[in-house]
Formats: structure tokens, C-alpha cells, sequence
């Protein structure tokens, strides 16, 4: 039996053992049956258990304090949450938002709709601006699609990240860095997909997002407890193995694209500084038939943005990079450092033998 090879972590984890072990835990302790407004026993039994949660992932994202940290429902929430409130900003201070043409669909399908202007980015997908101390500037810290590492430090003023892809990829200290605003999405690194961190330099920045009754300054209605405690935990084990898993990320990238190249292969954006655990690779108009084909080795790779698959047309990102090719000509494997070379070196040669296969039935053949 092939081993099964899950190469689209970028899009989605299984929540990690520890999460789950967590989660279950905590669901069948009296907390679980509390609601963490309600001044009852277990009410506040549960509003412990949370605000324990607040404070660790506080704690382990490098904030100074859990009040800078509020949970939302999804990654996606927590983006539009924190760009209404930076947008309110900008406009309160007569500025229009400078933002990277980089961003994922959960921030840029806002952007369309706002005024802005856009940042200079390099053709291998970097933002090559240096911003002013009075700008206000969206720009997500990891491309989710390429794995580009955005330099954050050559952004002054105030600056709103999507930093969802970053945990465990990269080390993280939101005090160090120059961010009024950062969001996470908890499924990306292990947790369950229904808890989003919404970061604020300074909490007087808050403002709501619904009405209706609210724990604390989080998104509104009832906390899902027991997936802010699994949260913490599937970050905790996220940190704990970074180094380990980032080794491994680095082997088997490293092993695979060196095959892709070698095979005439392009690997976009393989020369400049990117995440460990990513690769975009171009299989002009077979990417589709390359990833359906790779079902039968039980290889699951990704095309892209899983959000943005419903786009047809030239990919956004490439136009903004200069170069063609929309959802049907690139691939993207992303691991989680589960695997190492000898996985790379197997999985790039069936996927050399799968595109050669696809081009003798489509050109060779003809
Ligand atoms: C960079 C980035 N931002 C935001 C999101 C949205 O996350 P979610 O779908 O969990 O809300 C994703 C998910 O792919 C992402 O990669």
C-alpha cells in the first residue's frame, strides 16, 4: 500500500493529537457544560479555561499582554473584522490604504471594493517599498500561494498583516514587529478550523463587528470554548516542533525542487526568501489533470488559494508579479514538516513521470 502523501497544508490541518486530546478533555470537564458569561460555577469554570487560553496564546505569539488578543470564527472574520477597523482608521487620519497586491481573498475581495493604492512588488513576488511613518498599510507577512516571506521591517507607519500562514513556518514575535494589527487562523497550524486570533497593539483600537451579546471584545455570540483551549494547544505543539519540522521542511524542499528544476520544471519564486514548507510550480494548462492524476498514488497536492478557486481568469497574484497563468497552470505542495527527502524524492518522481505521461497524451500523441 503507497503511503498517502498530504501536500496541501496551506489550506487546511487535521486538528493535532494534542488539540483533539484537548478538546475532548475539556468538553468532558464540568467547564464544558459552562457558559463563560454566566456568573454560575461552571460558568466561571469556563471563563477561566479561556481566558487561561488568551493568556498562553498572548504569551506564545509574543504579545505583551492576553488583552491584546480577541478570538473571532475563522481566519476570514478576523480579517474583515481588523481591516474595518484599520480602513475607519485610515479614513479618520485623511489616508488611503496602501496595500500589497499579495494579499489572500479574504482580504482582497474587501480591497476591490475600497479605495486604494497598491505597493511596488518584484516579480518573484516581494514588496519592494519602503512606506512612510504616516502610511497605513495592509500586507500579509507569508504568500499564502508562493511561500514569500514579505519584508515587514521595511514597512513603517501603521501596518495590518494577515499572518495566518506564518505559525510554524517561521518564528514569530508580535511585539518585535512592526504590526498594529495581525490575524491567525488556528486550523493552519493544527487547531480546529472555527477559531481566528485577531491581534491588537492597542486594544483602545477595537470596534465591533456585529451586534449582539459578546464575551469580552470577541467576535459576538457564545465562545466556542473547548476550540479556543484546543487552539492553544495545537499552538503550543506548533512551536514546540517548529524546529524539527521546519529541518524537514527544509530537506524535502529543498530535494524536491531540485528535481523540478532539473526536469525543466519551473518553481516560482525559488530564488528569493520564502517558507520552508512551500512550492509553486508551473504545468501550463495540466495543473488540474496533473492533480487528479496523482489521486491514484494517494499524492493530494494543492492549486493555489483553496479560497480563491472559484476565480477563473489570469491569477491576481501572477498579474501582480508580471507573469501569466491563472488556476489551471500551477501547483502548489505544501508539507507541515511531516515528511523528509526520501518522500521528496519519491513524490517528485512520480509527479516528473505524471507530467511527462500527461504531455505524450496531449501533444505527443497528436
Ligand atoms: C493568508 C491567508 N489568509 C486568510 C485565510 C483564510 O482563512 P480561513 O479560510 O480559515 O478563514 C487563508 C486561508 O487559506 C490564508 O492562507
Amino acid at each position: 500500500m503507497p503511503k498517502k502523501y498530504y501536500l496541501d497544508c496551506n489550506a487546511h490541518l487535521p486538528m493535532c493529537e494534542k488539540a483533539q486530546r484537548a478538546y475532548t478533555e475539556y468538553q468532558n470537564s464540568p467547564a464544558g457544560y459552562g457558559h463563560p458569561s454566566s456568573p454560575s460555577f461552571i460558568g466561571r469554570l469556563a471563563a477561566t479555561a479561556l481566558e487561561t487560553s488568551r493568556k498562553r496564546i498572548a504569551e506564545l505569539l509574543g504579545a505583551k499582554s492576553p488583552n491584546q488578543i480577541i478570538f473571532t470564527s475563522t481566519c476570514t472574520q478576523a480579517c474583515e473584522w481588523g481591516f474595518n477597523i484599520f480602513h475607519s482608521r485610515a479614513q479618520k487620519a485623511g489616508k488611503i490604504l496602501k496595500c500589497s497586491p499579495l494579499e489572500h481573498p479574504a482580504i482582497k475581495y474587501i480591497l476591490d471594493k475600497t479605495p486604494h493604492s497598491l505597493l511596488n512588488v518584484t516579480n518573484n513576488g516581494v514588496i519592494n517599498e519602503i512606506t512612510n511613518d504616516d502610511d497605513y498599510v495592509i500586507c500579509l507577512h507569508v504568500q499564502n500561494e508562493i511561500g514569500t516571506i514579505q519584508p515587514l521591517e521595511n514597512l513603517r507607519g501603521f501596518v495590518f498583516s494577515d499572518m495566518c500562514q506564518s505559525i510554524g513556518k517561521i518564528p514569530v514575535n508580535l511585539s518585535n514587529m512592526n504590526v498594529d494589527l495581525a490575524v491567525f487562523g488556528a486550523h493552519k497550524f493544527g487547531g480546529p478550523a472555527s477559531v481566528g486570533i485577531l491581534y491588537f497593539k492597542d486594544p483602545s483600537w477595537w470596534i465591533p463587528l456585529g451586534d449582539g451579546s459578546r464575551y469580552f471584545f470577541d467576535r459576538a455570540g457564545t465562545p466556542d470554548v473547548a476550540s479556543i483551549v484546543a487552539t492553544t494547544a495545537a499552538l503550543e505543539d506548533s512551536l514546540d516542533n517548529m524546529s524539527n519540522n521546519i529541518n524537514n521542511m527544509n530537506a524535502f524542499q529543498k530535494k524536491i525542487e531540485k528535481i523540478f528544476i532539473n526536469n525543466k520544471i519551473e518553481v516560482i519564486s525559488n530564488n528569493v526568501r520564502r517558507v520552508p514548507n512551500t512550492t509553486f510550480i508551473k504545468i501550463p494548462k495540466f495543473a488540474l489533470n496533473l492533480l487528479v492524476s496523482l489521486f491514484e498514488q494517494e499524492i493530494y497536492v494543492g492549486i493555489g488559494s483553496a479560497c480563491g478557486t472559484k476565480h477563473s481568469g489570469p491569477s491576481p497574484l501572477m498579474l501582480a508579479m508580471g507573469k501569466d497563468g491563472g488556476p489551471g497552470d500551477f501547483i502548489r505542495i505544501s508539507t507541515h514538516g511531516q515528511y523528509d527527502e526520501h518522500d521528496a524524492e519519491y513524490i517528485g518522481k512520480i509527479i516528473v513521470e505524471k507530467i511527462n505521461d500527461i504531455w505524450r497524451k496531449n501533444y505527443v500523441a497528436k
